[in-house]
């Protein structure tokens, strides 16, 4: 195990810096090839980041596991890679600059290794367990924040966001009367890791998928902060209730998301 995951970092930095560039020079395509549902878009560009990502992955460790967004689940084994070769697609596909790619690699269940990397700004988010987080090579935590009247909260809104508005809705605007601010960008892996360097002091959001959120867990994780579902139990890839803060806010925004835990 410690022989592959001398070899894990630069496969996925790699794969970070490959594919953040084929993003960089797609984004003035708008080449929506495939519509998932209404508002779930798929561009030439995450079809061609997760193409490179998956050989890259593949030549290296044959037999390890993926679970990328655009592929069906490849392997058995207790070494998974979850891919996200572009989050942030809608903004993607309108030319606004706030997308990243996000890989996390996972043994025996538990996240090891993360990166995301956002190519627009240049700014490369990652972490292994035990051994903190980092921006761009510097170290990062989450803030110091501790009371919701002070902070800078985030948010996203999912796909069937048309049929069950009411329900999204209802959840924001406590929040809203809450928060000093809440920001909206559209890329929920970006949005946690700006959780973990204190940018944003907590983010909540229904529905998120794996690759939506491995990567960037791992760096909250290291960072300092904590995630957990709408009732207080730690955030797993499976649930639909996403919270994270900094840990001092933690509990005053469980105070608010509690109240929608019958949510999911
Ligand atoms: C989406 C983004 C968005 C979030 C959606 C995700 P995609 O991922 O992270 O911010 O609100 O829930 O599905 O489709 O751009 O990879
Ligand atoms: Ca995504
Ligand atoms: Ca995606």
């Amino acid at each position: 195990m410690y022989k592959i995951q001398n070899k894990i970092k630069p496969i996925l930095l790699k794969c970070l810096k490959e594919a953040g560039r084929i993003l960089k020079k797609g984004l003035h395509d708008r080449a929506v090839v495939h519509k998932k549902s209404e508002l779930n878009l798929v561009t030439a560009s995450d079809k061609a980041a997760e193409k490179r990502i998956l050989e890259i992955i593949g030549s290296a460790f044959p037999d390890h596991a993926m679970l990328a967004e655009e592929s069906p689940p490849m392997g058995n084994s207790p070494s998974r890679w979850i891919i996200d070769p572009l989050d942030g697609t809608t903004n993607f596909a309108h030319t606004f600059p706030a997308a990243c790619v996000a890989i996390g690699y996972e043994f025996e269940g538990r996240m090891q290794t993360g990166g995301v990397y956002d190519p627009f700004r240049d700014e490369l988010f990652f972490a292994e367990r035990g051994n903190g987080a980092a921006l761009n090579g510097k170290p990062i935590r989450v803030s110091q924040i501790s009371k919701i009247g002070d902070a800078l909260l985030a948010t996203g809104f999912p796909y069937d966001r048309r049929e069950r508005a009411d329900e999204y809705l209802a959840l924001f605007k406590p929040f809203m009367c809450s928060a000093q601010g809440i920001r909206r960008m559209g890329a929920a892996a970006i949005d946690l890791c700006y959780v973990a360097c204190g940018r944003y002091d907590g983010f909540w959001e229904l529905f998120l998928a794996p690759w939506d959120k491995a990567a960037a867990l791992l760096i909250l994780e290291e960072a300092g902060g904590r995630a957990t579902n709408f009732s207080g139990d730690p955030l797993t890839l499976e649930d639909k209730q996403n919270l994270a803060s900094n840990g001092r806010l933690h509990e005053a925004m469980l105070a608010i998301a509690g109240k929608f835990k019958h949510y999911g």
